[in-house]
């Protein structure tokens, strides 16, 4: 991902992903054009991003088009809301659920929804609050790196599952930061995953879930 070793306006000891962080809450504007649409959002100090479209998030944009047919879309790790409000505009029959553990990356997406007047087909939730069953067509995420591999493997693991049948997943992933470990390590999980895209040193990766699914228990 883009600059998970850039300054995001926490310290040493406070990561972005912390769920309520202490820094004091500054919002900073961000524009982005996305699929087409414009977008005005506000990100916000102890969030990703802070002030900025992520470079592994723009490229992300950039080598992918907009869900066709999904409706049912997770946005994981969302931050400030980018990906999941961009699927939200573009794809007016999308129904975006956004998650992350940072309640203020829940509060800001939450507010970017109302501004941007999609605040009906998306929430923001931490992953506690979603509800167990709820299934997806399509999940996009810059996933979190910097939290480690045994982390990040229990995250995919915890949310893949959540993936319906045909569905799939979409993640962007700096090659220096494992996107072809992560791969390879999907593939062995029984998760199929291809290189559909990238630039820059980032991998667009694409997961799929077999339409028959006997490995994940669910036809
Ligand atoms: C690389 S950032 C991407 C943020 C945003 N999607 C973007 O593109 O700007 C990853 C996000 O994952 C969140 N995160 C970390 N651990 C998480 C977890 N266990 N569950 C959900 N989100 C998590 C972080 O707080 C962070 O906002």
């Amino acid at each position: 991902m883009a600059d998970e070793t850039s300054s995001t306006g926490a310290d040493d000891t406070e990561h972005y992903f912390s769920a309520d962080p202490s820094v004091p809450f500054k919002r900073a504007p961000v524009r982005a054009e996305v699929w087409g649409h414009d977008l005005s959002l506000t990100s916000g100090s102890g969030v990703f991003a802070q002030g900025r479209l992520d470079v592994g998030t723009a490229i992300l944009f950039r080598e992918t088009d907009p869900p066709s047919t999904a409706r049912r879309v997770l946005d994981l790790g969302c931050g400030y809301g980018v990906i999941g409000l961009a699927i939200a505009k573009a794809v007016p029959e999308a129904v975006v659920t956004a998650v992350d553990v940072n309640e203020r990356a829940v509060l800001l997406a939450g507010d970017n929804a109302a501004a941007l007047g999609v605040s009906a087909r998306y929430t923001a939730a931490t992953p506690d609050q979603v509800p167990q069953e709820a299934t997806y067509d399509e999940i996009w995420s810059n996933p979190p790196i910097r939290i480690g591999k045994p982390a990040l493997h229990a995250l995919l693991l915890r949310w893949l599952p959540r993936l319906a049948p045909g569905g799939r997943a979409v993640m962007v992933v700096g090659k220096n930061l494992g996107a072809d470990s992560l791969q390879r390590w999907l593939g062995e999980q029984g998760w199929p995953t291809e290189r559909v895209g990238g630039a820059k040193g980032f991998r667009v990766l694409e997961t799929r879930r077999a339409a028959v699914d006997l490995a994940h228990g669910a036809t």
